[in-house]
């Protein structure tokens, strides 16, 4: 029995447990996979000071996410094809969240669908939208995410197309996958993951099968992406989108302070300082490097949020000094739902926790609210 203690361990049991074409989805970048590695790397140059003999009793880690109490400030990010590394993996990820008291985003490309998820869950989740040429289409979906009672929508705002990731299109990936002999010779030795498909019918991509009509390369994302996805949206959509939903409007993937400062203007309630994990522009800056620019151009003006490359709590602490208000993880949590189910995201959400804890004691912090760039060793 493998004993874990950090999200590496994890991975690592997610890599043993799961089919191949799942596991590669989540663990790549795009190209030559720099930004991937470079959005790891850069918390490692970050140095911490740390301070000695102050009280470090009564810590706390809870902050406010567009108004909402969040017991620390790491939200679920939402995933594509979440429950293809697990059985029901949005409605395990989305219970986990929820009884540790962080938000969890729904992706338009899960597998669980938005009423499934909210059936099977209490709290109200968020809704990433991926916005498709079929206009009609999208107004539906946002109506089933106001149903659905989502507290925030999410729109991804640097996915119009998908960056290449060589190892999708050598594994063919496809949900569910194709029965090649390759694929399932691959299946036959993870059988704990077979078994769990087995006893689910939540095999496909839950918000759009049934919703659209029929379209050929249903079960491919690139297919699907090249297909549906809407290469003209723009600004104005923004305000198109914002008006329809009427909630909590959240931009995920700005990495330009210019871009920073058209999403203040457009009236979105907070901004995710992200490259979409490495798997878009293969090239552009890590998302932490980006991070103080982006503070220094709007900060103070809409919160700021970043994603890519945490795989720990002080990667969440170092975020936080730098200028973010609160972090989303992807991979970090996908890791422990393909090792271990709902049981898996706890340990990693419980992991995060303690990791960001006890460097906030060791920096001679209390409070995350007090978390200031003071706490950094200069550079
Ligand atoms: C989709 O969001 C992807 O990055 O694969």
């Amino acid at each position: 029995m493998t004993v874990i203690t950090c999200i590496e361990d994890l991975r690592e049991l997610y890599r043993r447990r799961v089919p191949r074409m799942f596991y590669d989805y989540t663990d790549s970048g795009s190209w030559t996979e720099q930004t991937y590695r470079d959005n790891v790397d850069a918390f490692s140059q970050i140095k911490l000071r740390q301070r000695v003999l102050v009280n470090m009793e009564d810590r706390n880690l809870s902050k406010t996410m567009v108004g909402q109490q969040v017991s620390m400030p790491v939200a679920l990010a939402p995933v594509g094809l979440t429950g293809m590394q697990h059985a029901d993996g949005e409605i395990k990820a989305a219970l986990a969240a929820e009884k540790f008291g962080v938000p969890y985003c729904l992706s338009t490309m899960s597998i669980c669908s938005i009423e499934d998820v909210a059936a099977h869950t209490s709290a109200p989740f968020w809704f990433q939208l991926y916005v498709m040429r079929d206009r009609a289409y999208i107004e539906r979906l946002i109506e089933r995410a106001k149903l659905a009672n989502c507290s925030a929508l999410v729109l991804t705002v640097d996915l119009q197309i998908l960056g290449q990731r060589h190892k999708d299109i050598k594994n063919g990936l496809s949900t569910p996958p194709k029965p090649t002999l390759r694929n399932i010779l691959n299946i036959t030795t993870k059988p704990r993951w077979a078994m769990g498909m087995l006893g689910t019918r939540r095999r496909s991509f839950g918000n759009v099968v049934g919703h659209v009509d029929t379209v050929a390369g249903m079960g491919s994302l690139a297919r699907w992406t090249a297909d549906q996805f809407d290469p003209t949206l723009s600004w104005d959509d923004v305000a198109w989108i914002k008006e329809r939903w009427g909630g909590k409007l959240i931009l995920k993937g700005i990495i330009d302070p210019d871009d920073a400062r058209r999403a203040v203007q457009s009236g979105a309630d907070a901004i995710v300082v992200s490259n979409h994990g490495g798997r878009q522009l293969d090239g552009a800056p890590a998302s932490l490097t980006a991070l103080p620019y982006i503070v220094a151009a709007v900060g103070g003006e809409i919160e700021i949020w970043m994603d890519g490359g945490i795989r720990s709590g002080q990667d969440v602490f170092k975020a936080i000094a730098l200028g973010a208000s609160a972090t989303l993880i992807g991979r970090a949590y996908i890791y422990g739902l393909g090792a271990m189910g709902e049981a898996g995201v706890t340990r990693s959400l419980q992991l995060i926790r303690n990791e960001l804890d006890l460097t906030m004691a060791f920096c001679g912090l209390r409070d995350i609210n007090d978390l200031t760039p003071e706490v950094l060793w200069p550079a």
